[in-house]
């Protein structure tokens, strides 16, 4: 009996049949979290494709296979025409209308798009309305467990027509409980105020009673820079917040820049590239790698964080409940103590 094909698996599979092929050598993948990098890796021919990608971590693995690999916030307008344009779709309904309207836009005359996604992604919708909008016929097929559209640069286009992306590019300001900063599409709860880091930054009063003085803070995933802003009246030397998704650190660096707040902001895989230590680090971290639940990515923050630690360095973190945040502490620091747990949320400090 042959072993059931996961999810994962089936989406390589599917990916296998777009490899770059002689006659469509012009091709330009958008990847995103969603789309696992190892199948892309892994096609024949991956060395000539061209990448888009909003993520550092993707980036810097896609570069080191020899990709060429462009890292923004899905800026297209550097990009030139290709015959074949690969889109996984992402989480995000106005990220996926923006890559779609920007991908279609690059096809060359003979050009496709093809745009692949499960059907929890809402990809039967999405493609239904992309086809609708530029005037062309629904072809979404089923192949396994995935749906796969294509489409063709439409003969004519008018600059207003396009899926509606709620001017994707552009930082606005948000205003969610209290709290107004500057946020965009594609940034994590980028239109509130996490309840997770609210309850974080409740118990930072205390904590920087008993630690007396803070005189270097890392914001660690820090999407629009939330945890670090609520420590904008320390007097803090050093601060540095980091994360992997582009669309945060733009967010992030002009909500401190707002506050006349000076803080290295830095693209990066779980701060790998950061030396140093730091005597206070406040962590929100993610669970989901795109679609799927990751018990990888709490373990990859721990390590980080212990990385970036001294003996007296405290570490705060806010978990949802259900992650057993001490069981994987355990590897990384001596001590984990339990601050708060309301509303669904624990949030700790963790010790070196
Ligand atoms: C739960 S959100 C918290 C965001 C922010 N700190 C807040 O409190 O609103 C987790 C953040 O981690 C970032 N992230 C995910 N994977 C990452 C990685 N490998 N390295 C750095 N940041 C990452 C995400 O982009 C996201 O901004």
């Amino acid at each position: 009996m042959t072993a059931p094909v996961s999810k994962d698996q089936h989406l390589s599979l599917v990916l296998q049949q777009l490899a770059p092929d002689p006659q469509r050598r012009n091709c330009l993948w958008i990847v995103d979290e969603n789309l696992p990098v190892e199948s892309v890796m892994t096609l024949p021919g991956a060395a000539s494709i061209t990448a888009i990608t909003n993520r550092y971590d993707i980036h810097a693995a896609l570069q080191a296979r020899g990709v060429d690999s462009r890292l923004s916030d899905f800026d297209f307008s550097q990009l030139g025409e290709f015959q074949r344009i690969v889109y996984r779709l992402s989480k995000e309904k106005l990220v996926a209308h923006h890559c779609i309207n920007q991908a279609i836009r690059h096809l060359s005359e003979d050009g496709e798009l093809v745009v692949i996604g499960g059907k929890q992604d809402g990809v039967k919708s999405i493609a239904k309305n992309a086809a609708q909008t530029y005037g062309q016929k629904n072809n979404t097929r089923k192949t396994g467990s995935s749906y796969l559209a294509t489409f063709t640069r439409p003969v004519t286009m008018d600059e207003d027509q396009r899926l509606p992306c709620n001017d994707y590019g552009q930082l606005r300001q948000v205003q969610h409980k209290g709290v107004s900063f500057h946020s965009k599409p594609g940034v994590f709860g980028w239109e509130k105020v996490d309840r997770g880091s609210e309850l974080l930054i409740s118990v930072l009063p205390t904590i920087q009673r008993y630690m007396k003085s803070v005189n270097s803070v890392l914001d660690l995933g820090c999407g629009w820079g939330y945890l670090m802003l609520a420590t904008k009246d320390w007097s803090v030397q050093t601060r540095c917040a980091t994360d992997n998704n582009i669309a945060a650190i733009d967010a992030a660096a002009r909500n401190f820049a707002e506050h006349g707040l000076t803080v290295d902001c830095i693209a990066d895989d779980c701060a790998s590239n950061l030396r140093g230590r730091f005597d206070l680090i406040l962590c929100n971290p993610p669970f989901h790698q795109g679609f799927a639940v990751s018990d990888a990515l709490t373990d990859k923050f721990l390590a980080a964080a212990s990385r970036l630690s001294r003996r007296s360095t405290r570490a705060i973190f806010v978990v949802n409940q259900f992650v057993p945040l001490p069981k994987h502490a355990d590897k990384y620091f001596s001590q984990c103590r339990l601050l708060l747990a309301e509303d669904g949320f624990c949030v700790y400090e963790l010790r070196p």
